[in-house]
């Protein structure tokens, strides 16, 4: 009976739609990858798979169907995601599986409680004369009815009987009410319902209409709503983040929705706190380009610099919109669209914007004295970019702003420094944080790195279909792998592969590889058939083919990444030695090999 309804279920929804609800997903051959949701990364090694509605991570392990991501993203259990996912495919559950989940204290149960209490609120903007003044600001504040319905915008009337009667009404228990998020105490306020990335209510933001304090009030910490990892707008605005390729972060509820009225779709904000470092890793799954359209004003000044600190060490590509002095985005979309329209398209880079920041009134040519202060002032922001290929663009552009080449700026940088060293540690690194935490599963002792998982796979191919290996361009050399085991593997097969090109004879092949192995070697040879066997199953040649090129290009990606970090640990370490002349030469050997990087990325895009 379960089996009926899942299947049913499962026939009607897609897994790559329900993913690309919490990650922007790009097609790659048979594939859509993206960043994983489960673990951090700042280079995609989660995939999906339409044809075998699946997912799998190559970073983390993390793999199974469309209610095992479910579940493990909403952090649900199985009868919360078939309530779920039955309700994006339309699925009507029988009684059984509905049981208490419609007025009990089940998530399920809670989003029911805000979903009609949303409707409600709506309601009464729309159509009831009781929020006809409620209606009437939002209009003056230039608020078309099609934004009211897209962000189903409400308003909760002076008293608060009728929702209560509701509420009564559908036999919704005062528990479930107050998890939910108590939607009942707000009383005369404009309602923006907080929707998460599928769409279900889980909470509110509630604008005082007449002068009340709080002007916002915003729903508590409850299990549907942590407002450090809530991002207001995000379920209306990913299809524009995915399509523009950018994310902009704005500071108010109007000025969101105003955004969205404007053209700029791809807006979102934080609401009732500042970004957290939570916010940042949840948009970078949809973007990596950010752009910081706060308030024109000292406030919204401090909060773009904390932002664009924030923001640098997790790979954004960080832009600035700046706007008329003392403006907010709300007030020059309503009153000058064209401006609005400027300022997006022409925003300042993270590094030109901080430079006007801390310097307003430098010349032109700015003096040695000055060169090295703003040094001192931008350096460490340049410090915090995670990626070494942007960090050497920002400082091209740093050498820039200050009329200078780069080399000549360090020189002169340095020049001064040796009499008195910057306060900031010189001798941190890049990029401190690792870029996963948490590795392996418990039984696979053996491969417990990324790198070597993908190592793994792609041995495991090879070893199962050698004749992939006639893709000459796709071979793998010693310094692309970390796992000395795999290595021995791989060059072995390759071997027979070159002596046998015209039989594949995997029994032979397997025979051939065993005879250089140990007895325990030769057990986890066994397991990597077996691995392998399972994971490719149900693939087509075409998919192995898919999945063998996109496992040997991340692997020659880490491996180009991984040079560029060894130049900045090289800079880095010069810099601390003081040895300018060994920075500049590191320097242009390192733009020479991004150089390279640029035309192998052009011939393999
Ligand atoms: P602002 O005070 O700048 O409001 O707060 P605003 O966006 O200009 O408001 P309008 O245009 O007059 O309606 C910006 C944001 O800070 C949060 C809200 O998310 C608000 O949109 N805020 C502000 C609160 O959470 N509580 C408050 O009391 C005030
Ligand atoms: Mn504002």
């Amino acid at each position: 009976m379960t089996d009926t309804v899942v299947e049913d279920i499962k026939s009607r929804l897609d897994i790559v739609d329900i993913i690309g609800n919490y990650v922007t997903l790009r097609q790659s051959g048979t594939n859509f990858k993206g960043l994983c949701p489960f673990h951090n990364e700042k280079s995609p090694s989660f995939m999906a798979n339409r044809e075998r509605q699946i997912f799998r991570c190559f970073g983390c392990g993390e793999a199974g169907d469309i209610f095992a991501f479910v579940m493990k993203q909403e952090n649900i259990d199985f009868p919360n995601a078939l309530a779920l996912l039955a309700s994006k495919a339309g699925v009507e559950l029988p009684e059984k599986f509905t049981k208490g989940r419609k007025s009990g204290v089940e998530k399920s149960a809670l989003y029911t409680v805000n979903d009609l209490a949303t409707k409600f609120f709506n309601h009464i903007l729309v159509q009831h004369p009781a929020g006809k003044e409620a209606l009437d600001y939002l209009h003056k504040r230039g608020v078309k009815n099609e934004l009211i319905e897209r962000f189903q915008i409400g308003y909760a009337p002076s008293s608060n009987l009728a929702i209560q009667q509701l509420f009564k009404k559908h036999d919704f228990t005062t528990d479930a009410v107050r998890l939910a998020g108590s939607p009942e105490r707000y009383r005369d306020r404009i309602m923006f319902p907080f929707r998460d990335v599928i769409g279900q209510v889980v909470g509110y933001s509630g604008r005082a209409l007449h002068d009340q304090v709080p002007k916002y009030l915003n729903t508590a910490e409850t299990d549907l709503f942590r407002k450090n990892r809530y991002v207001y707008g995000l379920f209306e605005a990913k299809k524009a983040i995915a399509e523009a390729k950018r994310v902009m972060l704005v500071e108010g509820q109007l000025d969101l929705v105003l955004a969205h009225q404007a053209g700029t779709a791809y807006a979102v904000a934080t609401s009732g706190t500042a970004l957290t470092d939570d916010h940042l890793t949840i948009l970078r799954r949809y973007s990596d380009t950010l752009l910081l359209a706060f308030d024109a004003d000292s406030a919204g000044q401090k909060a773009t610099e904390r932002a664009i600190s924030l923001a640098l060490s997790h790979g954004f590509e960080i832009n600035v919109v700046v706007l008329p002095a003392g403006k907010d985005p709300g007030e020059i979309i309503a009153t000058d669209r064209s401006a609005w329209d400027r300022a997006v398209n022409k925003p300042l880079s993270a590094i030109e914007w901080l430079f006007g920041y801390y310097f307003p009134d430098i010349s032109k040519r700015p003096s040695a004295t000055e060169r090295k202060k703003i040094y001192d002032a931008l350096f460490p922001y340049v410090d915090k970019l995670a990626d070494v290929v942007t960090r050497s663009y920002a400082l091209q552009r740093l050498a820039f702003s200050m009329g200078v080449t780069q080399e000549k700026a360090l020189v002169d940088a340095f020049e001064e420094w040796k009499e008195t060293p910057p306060s900031s540690e010189p001798s941190r690194r890049i990029s401190s944080q690792p870029e996963q935490e948490k590795v392996g599963e418990p039984n696979q002792p053996a491969f417990v790195s990324e790198e070597a998982r993908r190592e793994k796979s792609i041995v495991g191919i090879v070893l199962l279909h050698p004749d992939l290996l006639i893709h000459k361009q796709l071979h793998l050399e010693e310094k692309d792998f970390t796992n000395e085991a795999l290595h021995h593997l791989y060059t072995t097969i390759l071997s027979w592969y070159n002596k046998n090109t015209n039989q594949s004879n995997l029994s032979q092949l397997i025979s051939s590889v065993e005879t250089t192995l140990s007895a325990a070697a030769r057990q986890s040879l066994q397991k990597l058939i077996f691995d392998t066997q399972t994971e490719l199953a149900e693939l087509t040649r075409e998919q192995v083919v898919g999945e063998y090129t996109f496992l040997v290009k991340s692997v020659r990606q880490k491996q180009r990444d991984e040079r560029m970090q060894h130049y900045a640990d090289e800079i880095r370490a010069a810099e601390a030695a003081n040895d300018r002349l060994r920075v500049v030469q590191l320097m242009q050997e390192m733009q020479a090999a991004l150089k390279e990087k640029e035309l192998h990325a052009k011939e393999n895009p």
